[in-house]
C-alpha cells in the first residue's frame, strides 16, 4: 500500500476522513474499558484497563503510528509509552498524542468529566511536551488575535476578553482546576467581578469548555499537565479557539529532560498552533458525565458512548452516540 504522502490529494484527504472514524473506536474502547471501573476506587485499575483497551484498539489501525504524548517514558510505562510504535504499519506515517484516561480520579469516585482522548498528526507536529506542569490560558473563537496573553494580569484578560465578546463582567465564566496553587489566581479573578467553575480534575475537557458555548465557560486559565495542554490545543485547533502556554521547568531535571525532548528555551510561551502545528485530528469519548460529554450508560445488551471527533483541516465536529452490544463479538466485549 502506497503511503499516505505518495496519494493524491483527494485521495489523501478521504483517507483522512475514514481514520477520524476509526479514532472513534479507539477512544470509545478505552471508555468503555475505564467505565467498568467508574466509582470503585481503584484509579490504578481503571487506568490499566483504558490502557489496554486503546493500546488493543490501535494495534488494529492501518497506520505507522508513533506515541509522542502518551503514559509516559519507556521505563515508566508498560504500554503506550513515548516513542511506542502503534498500528498496523501500513497506512500513513502519523505521531499520536494520547490520554487513555484524562481524569482518572475522577473515574474511581464517579466524578464528572472523566474522558478518553487522543490526536492524531503529521509527524513532528505536536510539541513533545515532557510529564510537567505548564501555565496555560484559553479561550474559544470567533475572537480577535491575542485577546488574552498569558502575561497579563486576570484582570487585564477578563476585561478585554468581555470587551471582546460583548458580555458584563458578571456574566463571565473562568473555568479554573480547585488546587492551593490557584488561590491567587481564583482571588484575582473574583476581585475581577467574573464568576469561577471550579473542577476537580481534568484541564483537558475545561480547555475544551470554552470553545463550546453551550458550556458557559468563557476562560480557562492555571496550571495543569502539560501534555494535558498539548492535547487541549489539539481540540481548539479543530474548534477554533486561542491557547497559550508555557512549560513549569523548576528544576534542572526538568530542564534536561525538556531538551532531550527538544525544548531549548525554557520560558518560551508556546501558542496553539506551536503546540500543534498543522492539521490535526482530534477524539474524545466521556467515560463520566460532564460538560462536554455524556459518560458511557450501561443498557441491557451491552453500552451507549458518546464520542467528538473532529478535523481541523475541515472543521468537522461530529457527535457519536453509539449502542455497543456486547451480546455480539464487537470492540466493546
Ligand atoms: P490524570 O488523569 O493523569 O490524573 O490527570 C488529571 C488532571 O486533572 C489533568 O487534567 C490536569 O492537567 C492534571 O491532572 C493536574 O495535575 P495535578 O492533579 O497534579 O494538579
Amino acid at each position: 500500500m502506497p503511503s499516505a504522502a505518495a496519494l493524491p490529494p483527494r485521495t489523501r484527504s478521504a483517507l483522512d476522513r475514514n481514520l477520524a472514524l476509526e479514532f472513534c473506536r479507539v477512544t470509545e474502547a478505552a471508555a468503555l474499558a475505564a467505565a467498568k471501573w467508574l466509582g470503585r476506587g481503584d484509579e490504578t485499575a481503571a487506568d490499566a484497563a483504558a490502557v489496554r483497551a486503546m493500546r488493543w484498539a490501535l494495534s488494529g489501525l492501518d497506520i505507522d503510528g508513533r506515541v509522542v504524548i502518551g503514559e509516559g517514558e519507556r521505563d515508566q510505562a508498560p504500554m503506550l509509552y513515548i516513542g511506542e510504535q502503534v498500528g498496523t504499519g501500513r497506512g500513513p506515517k502519523v505521531d499520536i498524542a494520547l490520554d487513555p484516561l484524562e481524569g482518572t480520579t475522577l473515574c474511581a469516585t464517579g466524578g464528572d468529566n472523566s474522558i478518553t482522548v487522543m490526536a492524531v498528526a503529521a509527524e513532528g507536529h505536536f510539541l513533545a511536551a515532557p510529564d510537567v506542569y505548564m501555565e496555560k490560558i484559553a479561550v474559544g473563537n470567533d475572537l480577535p488575535e491575542g485577546v488574552v496573553d498569558l502575561d497579563d494580569s486576570p484582570a487585564r484578560n477578563l476585561r478585554n476578553l468581555v470587551r471582546a465578546k460583548k458580555i458584563d463582567m458578571p456574566d463571565a465564566v473562568v473555568c479554573i482546576l480547585d488546587r492551593p496553587r490557584h488561590e491567587e489566581l481564583i482571588a484575582k479573578v473574583r476581585e475581577a467581578g467574573a464568576r469561577i467553575r471550579l473542577i476537580r480534575d481534568g484541564d483537558v475537557a475545561g480547555v475544551m469548555a470554552t470553545a463550546l458555548p453551550e458550556s458557559g465557560i468563557d476562560m480557562y486559565m492555571g496550571i495543569g499537565g502539560a501534555p494535558e495542554g498539548v492535547l487541549a490545543a489539539a481540540a481548539l485547533s479543530c474548534t477554533g479557539g486561542q491557547m497559550m502556554g508555557r512549560l513549569m521547568l523548576s528544576t534542572a531535571d526538568h530542564i534536561a529532560r525538556a531538551k532531550t525532548m527538544g525544548v531549548t528555551d525554557p520560558n518560551k510561551v508556546y501558542t496553539r498552533e506551536e503546540m500543534v502545528a498543522g492539521h490535526v485530528m482530534f477524539a474524545a469519548t466521556g467515560v463520566t458525565d460532564g460538560t462536554i460529554l455524556r459518560g458511557v450508560r450501561r443498557n441491557r445488551q451491552g453500552a451507549l458512548t458518546d464520542t467528538l471527533v473532529m478535523r481541523s483541516q475541515t472543521g468537522t465536529v461530529r457527535r457519536i452516540q453509539a449502542t455497543h452490544d456486547y451480546t455480539r463479538k464487537t470492540l466493546a466485549s
